[in-house]
Formats: C-alpha cells, structure tokens, sequence
C-alpha cells in the first residue's frame, strides 16, 4: 500500500491547525476584554463584588500606616470592618487609627512590630489576634532594593537578604498561620497577598524583590485552590507603579494610580479572580508584559535598571562628597 500523501492534504492539516490557533487566541483576548469589563466597569455600579464584611468583623492589614496598605485599611474600614493595623512605628500607628475611627466610625487595634525580624515575632502577634472574628488578611507589608543594582553590589547583603525576605516572604506565609486556622473554622474568609509586577518575571537588577514576590504568587494561588472549597478567597495583586514612598513615585498619571484609587479598584476585583494587577491600567500593562517574548523584556528591563542605578549611584557619590 502507498504511504503517499498529497500535498494539498498537508496543507489543509495545516491550515486547520492554523485557524484552530489563532481562533484560540482571539477567544482568550475577548475572554479576558470581556473579564475586564465585568470587573472594572460593572462590578462596582452592579455590585458584583465581594462584600468583605460578609466574611467577619475585622479585618487585618500589615503596612497599614502608609501608600498602599493604608488605603487598604481605610476602604475596609468604609466598607464597615474594625482593623488592626501591624507596622513598625507606633506614632503613625496611633494617628491612622485614630483618623480611621474618626472618619468612618470602627473599632481598631494596633501592634507595633518590626517584620524583618524573624519567626520569633510571630507569637506575640498570635496573642493579640487571639478569639477575633477575622474576616479579612491584608498581606501589604514589603520592602524592596533602594535603588536597581547587581547582585553583589548589594550594600550590607548579610542583613539586606533575611530583612527583604522575612519581610516580603515569611510575614506572608506567618500571618496567613495565624488567621486560616479560624477563617476555615468559621468557612469563610478573604486573603489579599500584595505581590507585585516584578513577579511576573525575573526584574535583573531588582532580582530578588521580583523572587520574593513571584513566590507570594505562588504561594497565594496555590493556597487558593487548597482552601476555594472551604469558603476562602485567596487573591494575589500584583500591582505595576503606585504613587507610594516605597515606588518613589509621586505624580499620579493614567498607568501609575494614587494608592487610595488603586485598593478602590483592586478591592472591586474581589470575586472575580484569584490574581490580579488590580485596576484596569495594570491589567493592560500586564498584557503586553505577558504578550512580549523574554528576551525582549528582559533587554528592556535591564536597559531601565541600568539607567536608574547609574543615576542612583551617581547622586549617592555627590550626596558623600557635600
Ligand atoms: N508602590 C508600588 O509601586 C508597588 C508596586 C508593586 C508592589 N508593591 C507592593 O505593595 C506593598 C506596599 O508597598 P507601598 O508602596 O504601599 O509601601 P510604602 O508606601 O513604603 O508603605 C509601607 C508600609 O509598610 C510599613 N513597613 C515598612 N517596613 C516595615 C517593617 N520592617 N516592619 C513593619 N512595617 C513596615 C510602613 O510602616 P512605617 O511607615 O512605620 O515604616 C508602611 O506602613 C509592598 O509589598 C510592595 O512590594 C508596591
């Protein structure tokens, strides 16, 4: 019997092939168009949203005293919940908490502690959360390099490496010990881990701030799936730019949000998705990042940093010789 197959039989093959491809790909980017509209446009005039406070009285948020973990605790504490607020100065502590019962009439607690210690601070928080109806976990607090750099030219490396990753890794996964027993207990509960842009890929020259928040986005949704079931939403945001002392940034424009009108989106995607770059902006950033081969990102990533830590180091080098 001939093994011969005619051309045009090949190219038919191929054909289908072809279409069934591309086919694939405009169907993901209606999907997704449509996903955005649900969530950024309709979810909050329709309601659409999940309500927070339907999951318990209090909600907890680390970093609360600044950029975005303030507005965190400020919406959900419109949306009705009593916060404690974790961060490390206990004067700005005391002036968000009390701006937060003033303005919208809740309860709040605070705990002054240092997140890049390690797990040594995690049972006196334990006590202080004890027998509360958390309904709520924030997980904001996070650090990352002071400016791009080389790996080895990181200054103080020996205290630098433990402080970014107990504070951008293991508060994380500590505080998330603390609160999931009693969420699961009482089915129902919502944890919001603040990854961020840089852990959609390797950021050279920021590697390992874009590590220790590639492995919160791991962490999140695979935590997601285990406890979905059990009444407990999950949801990793990785946000692009947000004008914060963190990012440096101050000047708000169409990509680069206020952290107050960041939440006020990122809180309004809660139910629609388990990750998350928080408003639309970042969602069409997120897009094109996803949609450009590495080797392109990576090029331009480390054209960036390079620029900036030239920049960086040359204003430190004034700043010794004043
Ligand atoms: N801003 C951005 O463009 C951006 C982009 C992507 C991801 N993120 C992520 O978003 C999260 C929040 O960042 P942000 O920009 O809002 O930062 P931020 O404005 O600098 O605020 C940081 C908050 O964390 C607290 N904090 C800092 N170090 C601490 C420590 N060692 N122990 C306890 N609390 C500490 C600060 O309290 P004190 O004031 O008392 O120090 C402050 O309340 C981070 O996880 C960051 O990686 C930010």
């Amino acid at each position: 019997m001939s093994s011969y197959v005619p051309p045009t039989v090949v190219i038919n093959i191929f054909a289908v092939i072809g279409v069934i491809a591309a086919l694939n790909k405009i169907l993901r980017v209606l999907w997704s168009i449509l996903k955005n509209v649900k969530t950024f446009i309709l979810a909050r005039p329709l309601g659409l949203a999940t309500d927070p406070k339907r999951h318990g009285k209090w909600a907890v948020v680390t970093g609360a005293t600044d950029g975005i973990g303030k507005a965190y605790a400020e919406q959900l504490a419109a949306k009705g919940l009593n916060i404690y607020l974790l961060s490390r100065s206990p004067d700005k502590l005391k002036d968000v908490a009390t701006q937060i019962e003033q303005r919208y009439k809740v309860e709040t607690k605070t705990f002054a502690v240092d997140f890049t210690g390690g797990g040594d601070i995690y049972p006196s928080i334990g006590d202080q959360l004890t027998g509360l109806d958390i309904g709520v976990l924030v997980n904001n607090v996070g650090m990352s390099y002071s400016f791009p750099q080389y790996f080895c030219e990181l200054a103080d490396a020996e205290k630098f490496l433990p402080n970014i990753i107990n504070i951008n890794c293991l508060s994380v996964v500590m505080m998330t010990n603390l609160v999931l027993p009693g969420m699961v207990e009482r089915k129902r509960g919502i944890i919001i881990n603040v990854s961020s842009a840089s852990g959609m890929n390797p950021s050279p020259m920021l590697t390992v701030y874009s590590a220790t928040k590639v492995f919160v986005d791991f962490f999140s949704r695979g935590l997601d799936v285990e406890y979905r079931s059990k009444g407990i939403q999950v949801q990793s945001v990785m946000p692009f730019y947000v004008t914060t002392k963190l990012s440096k940034l101050r000047r708000e424009t169409m990509t680069i949000p206020s952290p107050t009108s960041y939440v006020k989106t990122a809180l309004a995607t809660l139910g629609s998705g388990n990750r998350t770059n928080g408003c639309l902006m970042h969602n069409l950033q997120g897009w094109v990042v996803g949609s450009v081969p590495d080797w392109l990102l990576d090029s331009v990533q480390m054209s960036i940093h390079s620029a900036i830590r030239k920049v960086s180091l040359k204003r430190l080098a004034e700043k010794k010789t004043k």
